[in-house]
């Protein structure tokens, strides 16, 4: 058989996903499984540890996000569906990572690097988890060896990261880790207040379980659109200074004639902004109901989305076990 390229990526467990995630990054997992492909997608639940306290809340969101994954089409007969924790040689693997990262060089990252500027002077500042989330996230990467890693443009330093790691441990051992390419490629999709969409109960967000009428009301109430605009003739700016409208129309529509369409109507003043809103509320639901759908099935299935997790962390853990196995003859380490 081909060797099969894998491709990876992971969601922290914080909540339920909103649509920013199921369209942005969920979808596009969808779209990269079949083929050559050998879909890894997990719930990165010790990194939700960094932040989420709660032990209720971690173990239902594993199982939220997990299900949110299986309605969106991942598919475990293609793809590899686990919980980070069911792998637990990650964190050996992070350790012999973590010996090889120098702590300057992680602490300038730009997200760690303002979180510890904010808490510059105070007592405590982040846990010492979150600064070495990068080193783990590498682990999740080259643990598996995957080959294509797709991510947000929030994550590129952490996966560069990843890259550095694997090309030092592989100038001391060669081919010891898939040096991973990064793809960008996920969409972001902007809030109703035009900022990044917050979680799912955050008040800028679409909820992937809101219903076509919550849908609707969120944006015709609180979606920012071109505020020069005062009546629906008035000519508009949607690139610039539509916020949280057009650049929705622009990341759901499969044709470019669509949202062009919206564009060149709102620029001659020929569409009301409401109108507008109500056609994306209407494409939004379309996309998200049959999801919903599938959703709805798996919501009294929690062990049949449990079987997954344990059939997906068998198969991850065999994976990351024959890599760790040979960093550790590597470096030395010798289990007795
Ligand atoms: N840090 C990622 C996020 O917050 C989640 C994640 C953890 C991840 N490990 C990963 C993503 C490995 C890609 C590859 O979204
Ligand atoms: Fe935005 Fe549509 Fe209003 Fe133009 S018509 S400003 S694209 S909501």
């Amino acid at each position: 058989m081909k060797q099969q390229r894998i491709v990876l990526s992971g969601i922290r467990a914080t909540g339920r996903l909103h649509f920013g995630n199921f369209i942005g990054a969920v979808q596009k997992f969808v779209s990269y499984q079949g083929g050559d492909n050998l879909g890894m997608y997990f719930i990165a639940d010790w990194h939700t540890l960094t932040t989420e306290k709660n032990p209720n809340a971690i173990r239902n969101n594993i199982l939220e996000v997990a299900k949110d994954y299986l309605a969106a089409g991942l598919d475990p007969n293609q793809s590899i569906i686990y919980a980070q924790s069911s792998v637990p040689e990650l964190m050996e693997l992070s350790w012999y990572l973590a010996s090889e990262q120098a702590h300057k060089q992680l602490v300038m990252i730009p997200t760690l690097k303002d979180l510890l500027k904010k808490t510059d002077g105070a007592e405590t500042g982040p846990n010492f988890a979150m600064i070495s989330y990068p080193v783990l996230m590498a682990a999740d990467i080259l643990g598996p060896q995957a080959a294509l890693v797709p991510v947000g443009e929030d994550q590129v330093p952490n996966v560069e990261l990843a890259r550095d790691l694997a090309r030092k441990f592989n100038n001391r051992f060669p081919g010891i880790f898939t040096v991973p390419e990064m793809v960008q490629d996920m969409v972001r999709i902007p809030g109703l207040d035009g900022e990044k969409m917050g979680k799912s109960d955050a008040a800028n967000a679409v909820g992937i379980s809101d219903s076509l009428e919550e849908i609707r009301r969120k944006y015709a109430t609180r979606g920012v659109t071109d505020e020069k605009r005062v009546a629906a003739t008035d000519p508009g700016d949607p690139y610039n200074r539509c916020r949280s409208v057009y650049p929705v129309h622009e990341a759901i529509s499969s044709d470019e004639v669509a949202h062009r369409t919206i564009a060149q109507r709102c620029v001659a003043g020929a569409i009301g902004c409401r109108e507008c809103k109500g056609i994306l509320a209407d494409r939004l639901a379309e996309i998200i109901g049959p999801f919903q759908e599938r959703r709805h099935t798996l919501e009294c299935q929690n062990d049949y989305v449990r079987d997954v997790l344990h059939e997906g962390g068998k198969r991850a853990r065999v994976m990351v076990a024959e890599t760790v196995a040979k960093v550790r003859e590597a470096v030395g380490i010798e289990l007795f």
